[in-house]
């Protein structure tokens, strides 16, 4: 159902545009707020008065004409707009935006952050979730510079529904086709469904790699990239929470809109971890922790010889099992562990050893530090093996099922929060009579 959800159907210039009258019916009937916004191209195919009458709303097909009739929005879409800049408002608006279909060339400019039309400004405006039905020839689909870009807008968070193989306008036959209505609506309810579905909520991550210093140009490290605690972040950003992004040294940029503190070392991610944990409600940590560091650094670049170098290591702390001992009623905690055999059987064992709710279990096949991952979700009593998909995927995968748990978790903590109130009534006379500029004012 997306009653109260506002969803903008994007319409670019391919012959499946005339499928696209069919989806906004389905939204409609799912009851969303419909507005359609069409490319120049799309009005070759459908003309506007079509769409106009299946959404309910008028059609947006420029940027520069006159708006004939007002938008048709639920109150919590138009509380969000100002009433005076058309594009920026719809780009607030809206809670998901759907591409369908998306041509190879809308695919390209959404890309490259080009806005030649009201469709791609308002796209890049926009903070929506955006589900993309792609739709055109094979050779086009299947070219490098589509599969490039496409990759592209999945890893930035995009979902990308189909396209379908079968029978292709040009009377070839391939994957090309849109997919179909139920496929790209069902994406768009759990678009809605995730976003500002974390609003609010105070989300600390760890993720990247620690580097453990021998002397002063050599470190003791690990081959982590960082990218699956970045797609973390990311992913929880989009829902709307309130990031702390504590990274070690990575491969990649880490993203833009989280609260960022940068470490190198164990100790340093442990000393940044800590200070945040008290406030966050959910902590993730996808970091690589260097397991041993040097016990003694040397102030000068060691010197190469021929008798045999022995290193003394010690033991860096456990920071995530060092964070969840203390942790707080309602806490959601995620650890990640990749074993080489029985992984399943030692996830859990680590589960209950550093007190988690969830463990990530990487496969071993996949490795580290590629783009994609091949995970299972390992609780106390259940395992659940996930399709190899980007870390962006899994990412949303992991934070869907954080939900539920902080849901069970929250009620779980309940009685222990009343258990304390009457203590706290009690308490406040004292704190009055201690303080007489509160005039003793009950707060
Ligand atoms: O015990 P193991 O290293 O396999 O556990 C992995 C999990 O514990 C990961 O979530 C990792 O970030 C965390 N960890 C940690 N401190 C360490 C080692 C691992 O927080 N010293």
């Amino acid at each position: 159902m997306l009653r109260g959800r506002t969803v903008l159907v994007g319409v670019s210039g391919g012959i499946a545009a005339y499928k696209t009258c069919e989806l906004v019916r389905w939204l409609r009937r799912r009851e969303a707020a419909v507005v359609v916004v069409m490319t120049p191209a799309a009005e070759r195919f459908v003309t506007p008065l079509t769409f106009e009458a299946l959404s309910g709303n008028p059609v947006i097909t420029s940027l520069w004409g006159e708006q004939k009739h007002e938008l048709v929005l639920p109150d919590a879409a138009r509380r969000k707009t100002t009433g005076k800049v058309g594009h920026i408002d719809l780009a607030e608006a809206a809670d998901v935006m759907v591409l369908a279909p998306a041509t190879a060339d809308l695919i390209a400019r959404l890309v490259h952050g080009e806005a030649p039309d009201a469709l791609t400004t308002i796209v890049l405006a926009s903070r929506a979730r955006l589900v993309i039905a792609p739709s055109m020839d094979f050779g086009m689909w299947r070219h490098a510079a589509t599969q490039e870009n496409v990759r592209v807008l999945r890893r930035r968070g995009a979902v990308i529904v189909g396209p379908a193989s079968g029978e292709l306008a040009s009377g070839l036959m391939g994957p090309g086709r849109l997919a179909d209505i139920e496929e790209i609506g069902a994406a768009v309810e759990q678009a809605a469904a995730r976003r500002a579905s974390l609003a609010g909520v105070r989300v600390l991550i760890g993720a990247g790699r620690t580097e453990e210093p021998l002397d002063p140009v050599r470190v003791l490290t690990n081959r982590s990239s960082g990218r699956m605690g970045f797609a973390l972040a990311e992913a929880a950003r989009d829902r709307g929470a309130e990031v702390t992004l504590v990274a070690g040294p990575a491969s990649v940029e880490p993203p833009l809109g989280v609260a960022l503190v940068s470490v190198t070392t164990a100790a340093g991610m442990e000393s940044a971890l800590k200070r945040a944990v008290a406030g966050a409600g959910v902590v993730l940590m996808a970091a690589a922790v260097a397991d041993y560091r040097p016990r003694r650094v040397a102030h000068e670049k060691l010197k190469r010889g021929t008798a045999p170098l022995t290193l003394a290591l010690e033991p860096n702390p456990d920071i995530l099992a060092g964070l969840a001992a203390s942790r707080r009623p309602g806490q959601v905690f995620v650890g990640f562990a990749l074993e080489t055999s029985r992984g399943i059987e030692r996830a859990r064992a680590k589960l209950a050893a550093k007190r988690l709710d969830l463990v990530v279990l990487n496969s071993p096949a996949k490795g580290i530090g590629g783009e994609t991952s091949v995970v299972t979700l390992v609780e106390a009593r259940t395992e659940r093996r996930l399709p190899e998909q980007s870390k962006r995927e899994v990412a949303e995968a992991i934070l869907d099922r954080v939900l539920e748990l902080r849901v069970a978790r929250r009620k779980a903590a309940k009685p222990a929060r009343a258990a304390v109130k009457p203590a706290r009534a009690a308490a406040k006379p004292a704190r009055a009579a201690a303080n007489p500029k509160r005039g003793g004012k009950a707060r």
